[in-house]
């Protein structure tokens, strides 16, 4: 059975990151400290008492609520991400945004589907995001919105 919770203790928010280093072990990921301050919701994911995945919901500067999902490679493709989604739409609106918004990149295929399944829309597309050369790069940004009301 998936079990979605917040990650509130020290030791739940260690959890929430040692999701996203697993899967971005070249990003910078946020110290607990960092974490607290920022005042975003997060989100983890056990399955029967196994973490698989981790999320995050924070409100954006863009209009809306900005939803991350992250899920274990051996726990792919069996829903959790789908979970989560819900799960942080749900927190977006009890938090009162308009819209629910979240950021994708364009060689992102498995967070792409899974939003235009979760009746994301794509709103936009940023080829200035990261630098001047996304393009070259192939790394564009999505913009996507699901809006609540
Ligand atoms: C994107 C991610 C969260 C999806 O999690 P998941 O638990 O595998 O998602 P689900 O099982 O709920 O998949 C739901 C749907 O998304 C789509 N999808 C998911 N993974 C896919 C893949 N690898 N290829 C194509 N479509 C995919 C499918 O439509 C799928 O439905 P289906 O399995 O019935 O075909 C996961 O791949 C992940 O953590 N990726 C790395 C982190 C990341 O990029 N997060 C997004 C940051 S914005």
């Amino acid at each position: 059975m998936i079990e979605l919770r917040a990650a509130e203790t020290d030791d739940e928010l260690e959890l929430w990151r040692s999701v996203r280093l697993a899967i971005l072990p070249n990003e910078r990921t946020a110290s607990v400290a960092e974490l607290r301050a920022g005042g975003s919701f997060m989100l983890l994911a056990h399955r029967d008492g196994e973490l698989v995945g981790s999320g995050s919901a924070s409100k954006s500067d863009m209009g809306g609520g900005a939803v991350t999902p992250r899920v274990l490679p051996a726990h792919r493709r069996q829903g959790i991400g789908t979970a989560f989604i819900f799960q942080l739409i749900q927190v977006a609106r009890d938090a009162g945004v308009r819209a629910v918004m979240a950021e994708t990149k364009t060689n992102n295929l498995p967070i792409g589907r899974l939003l235009a399944k979760c009746a994301f829309q794509l709103a936009g597309v940023d080829t200035h995001r990261d630098s001047n050369h996304d393009l070259v790069k192939e790394s564009a940004t999505l913009l996507w919105y699901a809006a609540l009301d």
